[in-house]
């Protein structure tokens, strides 16, 4: 029998318990071997459950157990995940794990320290819970060159995006509804300032191009700025608003990478992915796109994905699964300034619509004017191609001066 230990027993680390209570005989007979939870490790008392007695506190229970060849961590947070899964990895067991946090920060060097070790450090439920994204990646896409991902990696702030697209609901009622389904944390900032879809776009771009990506080093919006009016702006431009992470390999050998609230057009497959629901196109020099659709977080998608990987790690006990990335470069992010892009833009200056779009003009060139319903006066909206961040705030800067206020600016995507 193969005996693991879960680092963890909240909604992860028991749904991880379930599943692998729930369905014994075939995990017994996909991994060969029968698996078995010897040992829980929580600080919290869990009396009642038909497996009570093998709770413990003492993390070095586990460590120094031999017998226990595989250790999942579901705890989440860098500390004391990155701590324990250093430790067990230094002392001879494999480590799975569902935690973004720790993969996006410590990935490079927790995959050398598992190759040094000749063990299997796997975590495919870090990125898009249930879907599987971790393996096509770097097993059954291994023969592109991955071009672009781009993703709705975050399921919390795509159901309030739903709820302000379908329902013209405003943003902070969309987030409370959100909170009391229990789609959102108490404390949502991870989510609706991007930083939850940046640690999982970094782990996407490490894989695809071997080198790791910081979620330090990636431009990230959130959604808090945007407004029904923007909803409104998009549904007139032909699409919808979405939280997009995406990464591009560039000629130069970079990366562009960033998190932000994108324009998607109604034609693309990342627009009608909606409410909690994550989607991911990986673009491959031979595939194409290919699109990979589900549940993106929740208890049993998660433990799903983790579960599979314990299996992987039993199949696998003397043999490393291929998965590895390094330390970048200095200079692998192309710095976002220089990125052209397009972009829609929301202005209001003093007289009327026309005359502010006029003076956008007369800044910007060649721009599109968008009219959305119930426009008010001096309002205007407009689309611009093929700007960098820093030429954009350069032209921002003379509209203002010419008085025009600056209500917005929304990237439009290519997907
Ligand atoms: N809050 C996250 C989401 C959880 O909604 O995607 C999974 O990372």
């Amino acid at each position: 029998m193969a005996k693991i230990a879960i680092l963890g027993h909240g909604v992860v680390g028991s749904g991880v318990v379930e599943v692998l209570r729930t369905h014994e005989e075939s995990i017994a007979r996909r991994a060969k071997e029968d698996v078995g939870i010897k040992h829980i490790l929580d600080l919290r008392e869990f009396p009642g459950l038909p497996y009570s007695d093998v709770f413990t506190k003492d993390f070095d229970k586990i460590l120094n157990d031999p017998e226990v060849g595989i250790v999942v961590e579901v705890m989440g947070g860098l500390e004391p995940a990155f701590s324990y899964v250093k430790a067990c990895l230094e002392n001879g067991k494999s480590v799975v794990t569902s935690n973004k946090e720790l993969v996006a920060a410590k990935g490079a060097e927790l995959l050398a320290l598992a190759q040094e070790k000749n063990l299997n450090f796997l975590f495919e439920a870090s990125v898009g819970g249930g879907i599987p994204i971790i393996r096509p990646i770097s097993q059954c896409l291994a023969a592109n060159e991955v071009t672009e991902i781009a993703g709705i990696l975050n399921g919390t702030t795509n159901f309030i995006l739903t709820k302000m697209i379908r329902e013209h609901m405003a943003f902070e009622d969309a987030l409370s509804m959100a909170q009391s389904l229990g789609y959102a944390e108490r404390d949502p900032s991870a989510d609706i300032e991007g930083a939850d879809a940046c640690r999982k776009i970094c782990i996407l771009a490490s894989l695809a191009y071997g080198s790791h990506v910081y979620p330090e080093q990636v431009h990230t919006e959130g959604i808090t700025k945007i407004t029904l009016e923007d909803v409104a702006y998009a549904e007139a431009w032909g699409g919808v608003i979405k939280l997009i992470g995406e990464v591009k390999a560039l000629e130069n050998g970079r990366i562009h990478i960033q998190v932000a609230p994108m324009f998607v057009s109604r034609e693309s497959q990342l627009s009608g992915v909606d409410d909690v629901f994550n989607g991911i196109l990986v673009r491959g020099d031979a595939t194409g796109d290919v699109v990979f659709y589900g549940r993106g977080a929740g208890k049993l998608p998660t433990a799903s994905a983790v579960v599979a990987d314990v299996i992987d790690c039993v199949k696998h006990m003397k043999a490393r699964k291929y998965l590895y990335w390094e330390d970048a470069k200095p200079d692998y992010v192309e710095p976002y300034e220089n990125a052209p892009q397009d972009f829609f833009v929301h202005i209001k200056g003093a007289g009327t619509s026309e005359e502010a779009f006029a003076q956008a003009e007369g800044v910007f060139g060649d721009i599109k004017r968008l009219i959305r319903k119930g426009e008010e006066e001096g309002e205007a909206g407009f689309t611009v191609n093929g700007l960098g961040q820093g030429e954009f705030e350069a032209k921002a800067a003379a509209l203002e001066d010419k008085g025009l206020q600056l209500l917005g600016r929304i990237v439009i995507s290519e997907y």
